[in-house]
């Protein structure tokens, strides 16, 4: 071989069967050959195993669509480059024109937009609720043919509950598909429920360190596999290295969230008796009007705590830039504390009637609890409430 062959044909180097690397290794290859093409064919027609490209599977991020079905008690998963790809694929696989969509004004709000606008284009159509409306959620889907109902709980940024099982059971009653955006509560929360199809950001907790982005649809084989051809059309793939930073994450998921969730109810705690905070909403309170609820559904209560000032929002934003553990800017569930002032919550979306109903004030601030030391974190909040003045 000449030299400049040899250094596109590198030398392979193979491990014994009984040798075994204890990471995995990423298969950063967009490309995978078979020796036969008849081979190659039945591969890409899924009647053998075998990858070929990876737009379509690779290794590396099948290990990690295997390890969150598993979590999740599902039966598999497509992992996407993001939360909202995930979102948007699914949502794009699923509706048909005519579709109507059962949503919610708490729900996330470039998922709002894909519903009320994008999908609108195409002609699906929507009704926006407000996810306590129990009843309202029951009549639209017992009176209205819906093609699926989409929600969250937690929601964003003011932690309200959905009554999983409920909403649920009447999906299920009228036909619908549930599909749950469900990176608030985690991999390991609401798997009990009737749920079709879980979506997560695993920008957030899976990769922990805010350093990586990624989504997941996880759900039935039947429902995973009915939409992994759309996927992969539509295209939202993962990369190799971004799923082997997602897998490492993942290995210290539980001994993140639990603890990052014991301080966020410790800072929630605190919060409730500072004269200057005019509510909490954390669903591990007991004055959170859902708390019983959030006991049944979930095992712990997350990581993010609201609340109002009772302030105006000029003084809301001037107490989040007094902080100096909480990083000033937008996801959750790092290691890192984060903080955003009202200006960055408020849904400009929505019609007024729509914001109130959505329970966001001039004077909301959303904290996303790290790994600190929840002391700390304490010391900080009231340096930063003292300045208030
Ligand atoms: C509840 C929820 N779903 C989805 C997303 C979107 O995830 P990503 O930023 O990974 O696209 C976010 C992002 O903040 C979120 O909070």
């Amino acid at each position: 071989m000449h030299e400049r062959t040899r250094v596109i044909h590198q030398p392979a180097v193979e491990l014994p069967d009984d040798n075994r690397p204890l990471v995995a290794p990423i298969y950063q290859t967009v490309k995978f050959e078979l020796d036969r093409v008849d081979e190659a064919l039945r591969a890409l027609r899924g009647e053998r195993p075998g990858f070929y490209y990876s737009r379509l599977s690779n290794p590396t991020t099948r290990q990690l669509e295997l390890l969150l079905a598993g979590l999740q008690g599902r039966e598999d998963a497509i992992v996407c480059g993001s939360g909202i790809a995930a979102i948007s694929s699914c949502l794009l696989s699923l509706c048909h024109t005519g579709d109507h969509i059962l949503g919610f004004v708490e729900t996330y709000g470039p998922t709002r937009h894909l519903v009320v606008r994008l999908l609108a284009k195409f002609g699906v159509e929507h009704t926006l609720l407000s996810i306590d409306d129990d009843e309202g959620i029951e009549h639209v889907l017992a009176t209205r043919p819906t093609r699926l109902v989409f929600f969250e709980s937690p929601t964003n940024p003011v932690t309200r509950i959905a009554d999983v099982e409920r909403i649920c059971r009447a999906a299920r009653a009228a036909g619908a598909l549930s599909v749950m955006d469900n990176t608030f509560a985690g991999f390991h929360n609401h798997g009990q429920y009737d749920v079709d199809l879980f979506l997560h950001s695993l920008t957030k907790y899976a990769s922990g360190h805010g350093d990586v982005m990624g989504g997941a649809i996880i759900g039935s084989r039947e429902l995973v596999s009915a939409m992994r051809h759309d996927a992969s059309t539509l295209g939202p793939v993962l990369d190799p290295h971004a799923a082997f930073l997602i897998l490492r994450g993942m290995k210290t998921y539980f001994l993140r969230y639990g603890p990052q969730a014991a301080s966020a109810l410790e800072v929630a705690r605190w919060l409730e008796d500072q004269p200057a905070v005019a509510r909490v909403h954390y669903p591990g309170l007991a004055s959170h009007p859902r708390h019983a609820l959030a006991a049944r559904q979930m095992r712990e209560f997350g990581t993010i705590v609201s609340f109002d000032l009772d302030a105006d929002m000029e003084a809301a934003t001037r107490f989040v830039e007094a902080l100096e553990l909480f990083a000033v800017t937008a996801s959750l569930g790092s290691v890192e504390s984060l903080a955003l002032p009202p200006q960055m919550l408020q849904p400009r979306d929505l019609a007024p009637e729509q914001v109130t109903a959505s329970g966001i004030t001039r004077s909301t601030v959303r904290l996303s609890i790290g790994a600190e030391d929840p002391a700390d974190l304490i010391i900080d909040l009231g340096q930063a409430l003292a300045k208030l003045g």
